[in-house]
């Protein structure tokens, strides 16, 4: 297929995926800022925003996570446009689609740290947050920037991004080279308050001093070592049904996005150390996702269960539809679940199934990328229960029509995105 042409038929050639061949730590170092439950590697959105859009062209993540699709289109020179319900990924895809210039970072940094005075700290942490850091020098910064930053602001906004990103993780054997603040511990999710205090408890863990501003600054330089996308994007706090508002009908070339999969992952709980430190309550960010909660319609049930997963993506395929223009390409990749000991469910075929019904969209192909074991998120912790994911699928549709010829001006699509709030 040709750069920039729309897939045309449902026979899967034109997707070598050449993503798989990459370095996995492959892309810009803002894809690194902070890791993300289920996210996916740069190079597969890469790929997508390269064979199905161009220049200028707007590409949409519903279900933005971390922002690696908009950061990537960003950095193609498309318009890389997210949103979530999430507010931990609202944060991380806003930091990367609109980023403040690294002297205003650098500046606000040290406007903070002269600011900052331990006899001024207010406020105190609940106790799951104290056994994790350093109750002298690292919990009062903690508590400091907490109260200091305003995720509203564009500078303040990435600085509590990349703090997230170091706010846990593994140290090294040599604890005074450790990236990251608290005791040594997963970086990626955060488990339970009362497991984490068994183990600290069973292992000795040492909280160590480690210094908030200085750490930050060496992340905010290795962040910015590569600069920064000349395109601006945008990110909202919204759900992936309904965009309307945020985005124009038939404005988006291309979507390119991974729904949240089947009854596996709490983004909420998983994630309470981090939103802690963002001020967001962890249950609301659980009742926020689940389905039965913002979406009556789809019926009542305690779980997320196929049926209603199956409503729930054509309900989202319905509204992307919206907003595709005619010829844009829909990409969704979409994790096989396997219940403990029950055989695996293709959900992408599922989903597909349903949306054919709801939709006016066409496939064009579902792909197999099989998943290696060993990178899985859930194996860290050594998840045997089979609920981690084996076999993703890339489900491609594209809405019919033909494609407009020209390329659009990305600052006045920005502008405009923004007079319409
Ligand atoms: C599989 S993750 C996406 C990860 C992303 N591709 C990345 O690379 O970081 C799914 C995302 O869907 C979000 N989500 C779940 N339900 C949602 C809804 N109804 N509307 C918007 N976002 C939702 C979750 O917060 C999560 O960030």
């Amino acid at each position: 297929m040709s750069r920039g042409s729309a897939a045309t038929s449902g026979s899967g050639k034109w997707l070598a995926p050449w993503w798989k061949d990459l370095r996995p730590r492959w892309g810009h170092p803002w894809h690194s800022m902070c890791s993300y439950l289920a996210m996916f590697p740069p190079a597969l959105p890469r790929y997508f925003i390269e064979q199905c859009s161009r220049e200028g062209d707007l590409v949409l993540d519903p279900f933005s996570g971390r922002g690696t699709t908009p950061l990537e289109a960003c950095l193609a020179g498309r318009i890389g446009v997210g949103s979530d319900l999430n507010p931990l990924a609202v944060l991380l895809t806003g930091a990367k689609v609109h980023p403040p210039d690294m002297d205003c970072l650098m500046d606000r940094l040290e406007e903070l740290e002269r600011g900052y005075r331990r006899s001024n700290v207010h406020g105190k942490a609940p106790p799951e947050i104290e056994m994790l850091f350093h109750d002298g020098v690292t919990l009062p910064q903690l508590l400091y920037f907490r109260s200091e930053l305003s995720s509203r602001r564009v500078v303040d906004r990435y600085l509590l991004a990349a703090l997230v990103g170091i706010l846990h993780g593994n140290h090294p054997r040599d604890p005074r080279t450790a990236r990251t603040l608290s005791i040594s511990m997963p970086n990626t999710f955060s488990m339970s308050p009362s497991y984490i205090r068994k183990y600290i408890e069973k292992n000795g863990l040492e909280k160590f001093p480690f210094d908030v501003f200085e750490l930050l600054r060496r992340r905010l330089k290795y962040l910015n070592r590569q600069g920064m996308p000349e395109v601006r994007g945008r990110v909202a706090k919204r759900d992936a049904r309904d965009l309307s508002g945020f985005i124009a009908k038939q404005s988006v070339d291309l979507v390119v996005t991974s729904p949240p999969y089947l009854q596996v992952v709490r983004y909420g709980k998983f994630n309470w150390i981090r939103l802690w430190l963002l001020e967001q309550s962890v249950e609301a960010v659980d009742r926020s996702l689940r389905v039965e909660a913002t979406d009556k319609r789809l019926g009542l049930s305690d779980q997320f269960r196929l049926p209603t997963y199956k409503k729930f993506i054509a309900s989202c395929a319905a509204s992307w539809e919206q907003l595709l223009r005619p010829g844009g390409v829909c990409v969704a990749v979409i994790g096989d679940v396997g219940g403990r000991g029950k055989e695996s469910v293709n959900l992408a075929a599922e989903a597909w199934r349903e949306i054919k019904e709801e939709t006016g969209l066409q496939l064009v192909d579902i792909v197999e990328d099989v998943i290696h074991a060993p990178g899985k998120v859930t194996r860290i912790w050594g998840d045997r229960r089979g609920e981690a994911t084996k076999v993703d699928r890339v489900l491609v549709m594209r809405k019919p029509g033909s494609r407009r010829p020209r390329t659009r001006n990305p600052a006045k699509v920005i502008e405009d995105m923004a007079a319409q709030g």
